[in-house]
């Protein structure tokens, strides 16, 4: 059963952003050994803590992870992934941030790679994050 008013399963929100440069590339980074999904590429983001909003968890986890600054005017919400994993129900609002300041570096032993909109599609994703790609490639 795949809908949420239904299922049994814990809701996990998850807030993803797809940071775009002056050329247009868009940033992945790959999940690293040891974490669920490893080696599949994803938008940056992470798990939204109790009483942050998702455009606060982004600020967070682009700072921890990357070490990108940004601030919640640059966010634009652009669409959610939603997708039903074994164990729990994610919800992930992906925002688009073309206003950051900062050059990304992997602070968490995680690759990153700066890819245009249409290259998305060569790098494997988890089943939440690949159905995003359209609407990227839409909008840029
Ligand atoms: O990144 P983190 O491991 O905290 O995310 C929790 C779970 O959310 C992951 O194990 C994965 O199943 C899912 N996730 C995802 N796509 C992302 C980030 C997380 O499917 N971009």
């Amino acid at each position: 059963m795949n809908d949420l008013v239904n299922t049994a399963k814990r809701l996990l929100l998850v807030a993803a952003c797809a940071l775009v440069d002056a050329d247009g590339r868009v940033l992945l980074a790959q999940r690293p050994p040891g974490k669920q999904l490893a080696g599949l590429w994803e938008f940056p983001g992470g798990k939204v803590e109790p009483g942050e909003t998702p455009e606060q968890c982004i600020i967070r986890e682009l700072h921890e992870e990357i070490g990108i600054e940004t601030e919640i005017p640059c966010l634009a919400p652009l669409t959610f992934a939603s997708h039903s994993y074994d164990d729990f129900h994610l919800l992930m609002p992906l925002f688009v941030c073309r206003r950051f300041r900062g050059i990304a570096q992997p602070r968490e032993g995680q690759a990153l790679k700066w890819v245009r909109p249409k290259q998305m599609r060569d790098y494997p994703m988890p089943p939440a994050d690949a159905p995003l790609i359209p609407f990227l490639i839409d909008l840029l």
